[in-house]
């Protein structure tokens, strides 16, 4: 028989995680990701999927159907499961006692309620949501406080690690699993149920156990030190421009030493994404609560040199183009938060964009992935004084050509490969000069742009 597996949350790590799960497990897993969000399953059993992945299609493809099943019907899933995986968001809490700063885990709080009110026999429940630590404990008081009579719930803590973009070589070829659960023979026989799931591909020595506290916090530790090494690059950053010194000659010296690793030192316009800021804050407002004040002024600061360098960029941009932008064309190559991923969550493209707006620029955009809706939600919710002001300053394009030309500047704000290969000499010729090129991404060919006529003005250097 097979072993029965649920995800509540089809998001961008319920997909591609359980995908991965069922393609890995073959015939020894069935597994079932719900979701209340009808419009968001009803694309997962379609053939264009809600979210962009690359190798995700051929995943889903492999598997759906088989043993792996996209529905609303949270109910029965999460009674035929053995294993629960709960998957739902846990974003900044936008309201009440921690406003901006804590995690809102009421998401997590309706899946624990959902489980115990129809699980009719003993289940294993996983975190793999980010939660606050010891979110483990309030998760099984409701659990305990609300089953039936003789029901029991084992509770563990599994965080993810992928990162957007490459989650399906992630998800293939973990640097670990993190595996978290109590210390009696109970918890240990949950931990090795999960982890004979994860050893159908994973070698065992990358499945990491430890208690259940270890595996919530490790989970913002990592981010928290992955956000900090962008924000000390972005902090160099700002230094090399007005030194002469170059930022990726930095990161390079740097990132040789074997105690430093050269991953994570590519200055940018700043670090987006759904987690970064969600989990630093989270670990500030822990660190808060615990009286630890320094604790949180040390993690937040990287959250203000991230904002800093978003809005350092779009001075740099005004002050180039002689102090105003008003009425002139911007052309944004790029709104995703990376490259990859057609996710646009925290994307610094969204607050440089707010800057230009602000100062009356009219902004054409350009992303090979990212949907027009999105980009026009996106830009009216930092509008929300002016939201026609999108309408009537904003153009999207589907053609890169159509939003450079005759534009006062060009600004690449993701790492698209496809940026690199531009024929920009091509673009030249259409533009207002002097002609502008901002490189937030340091991906383009400079000195051959500045042969071109470009005034090139790029992160972390003088061109
Ligand atoms: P997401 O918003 O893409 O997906 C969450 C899904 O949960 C949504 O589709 C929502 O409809 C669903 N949901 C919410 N409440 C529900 C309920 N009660 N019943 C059924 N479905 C419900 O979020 P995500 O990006 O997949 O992130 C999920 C969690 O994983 C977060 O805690 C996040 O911090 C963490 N995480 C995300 C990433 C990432 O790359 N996005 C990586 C690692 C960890
Ligand atoms: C990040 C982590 O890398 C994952 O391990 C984690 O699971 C995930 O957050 C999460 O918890 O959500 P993700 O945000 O998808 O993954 O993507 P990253 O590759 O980490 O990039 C985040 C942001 O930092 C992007 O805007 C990226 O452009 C930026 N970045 C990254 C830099 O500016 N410089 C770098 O050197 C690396």
């Amino acid at each position: 028989m097979p072993t029965k597996i649920c995800c509540i949350g089809a998001g961008y790590v319920g997909g591609p995680t359980c995908s991965v799960i069922a393609l890995k497990g073959g015939d020894n897993v069935k597994v079932t990701v719900v979701d209340i969000n009808q419009e968001r399953i009803d694309a997962w059993n379609s053939d264009e999927l809600p979210i962009y992945e690359p190798g995700l299609d051929e995943v889903v493809k492999q598997c759906r159907g088989k043993n792996l099943f996209f529905s609303t019907d949270v109910v029965s899933a999460v009674k035929e499961a053995e294993l629960i995986f709960v998957s739902v968001n846990t974003p900044t809490k936008s309201y009440g006692i921690g406003k901006g700063c804590a995690a809102d885990v009421r998401y997590v709080e309706s899946c624990a309620r959902t489980i115990a009110e129809h699980s009719e026999s003993s289940k294993i429940v996983i975190e793999k949501s980010t939660v606050p630590a010891r979110t483990a404990e309030t998760l099984q008081k409701i659990l305990q406080a609300n089953c039936r009579d003789g029901i029991t719930f084992d509770i563990l803590s599994n965080p993810e690690f992928l990162a957007e973009g490459t989650a399906i070589k992630d998800l293939f070829e973990p640097d670990r699993v993190l595996i978290g659960g109590e210390q009696s023979e109970r918890g240990q026989a949950a931990i090795e149920k999960l982890t004979e799931v994860y050893a159908y591909w994973v070698p065992r020595e990358r499945i990491l156990h430890t208690n259940t506290w270890s595996s919530e916090l490790s989970k913002l530790a990592a981010n928290a030190f992955l956000a900090q090494r962008i924000s000390s690059i972005n902090a160099m950053s700002a230094i090399c421009e007005s030194t002469g010194a170059d930022v990726s000659e930095v990161a390079r010296a740097i990132g040789m030493d074997s105690r430093l690793g050269s991953k994570f030192l590519r200055a940018s316009v700043g670090f987006g994404g759904s987690c970064f800021q969600k989990d630093i804050l989270n670990l500030v407002y822990l660190a808060e609560s615990l009286n630890l004040p320094e604790v949180a002024d040390y993690w937040r600061q990287v959250v203000t040199l991230n904002d800093y360098q978003e809005r350092r960029f779009s001075r740099r941009i005004i002050r180039c183009l002689f102090n105003t932008v008003s009425t002139k064309k911007i052309c944004l190559l790029g709104f995703a938060f990376k490259k990859d991923t057609g996710d646009t969550r925290e994307s610094a493209a969204i607050y440089i964009a707010q800057h230009l707006m602000d100062e009356g620029a009219n902004i054409s955009v350009y992303d090979p992935k990212v949907k027009h809706a999105q980009i026009v939600h996106d830009l009216k919710s930092v509008s929300r004084d002016d939201p026609a002001r999108v309408e009537r300053l904003v153009s999207i394009e589907t053609d890169p050509y159509a939003a450079m030309s005759g534009a006062h500047a060009i600004v690449v704000l993701t790492e698209w490969d496809e940026f690199v290969d531009y024929d920009y000499k091509k673009v030249y010729e259409t533009l207002p000069k002097p002609a502008y090129i901002f490189d937030g991404r340091l991906i383009l060919d400079h000195s051959k742009l500045k042969s071109i006529g470009f005034n090139v003005e790029v992160i972390g250097k003088s061109v």
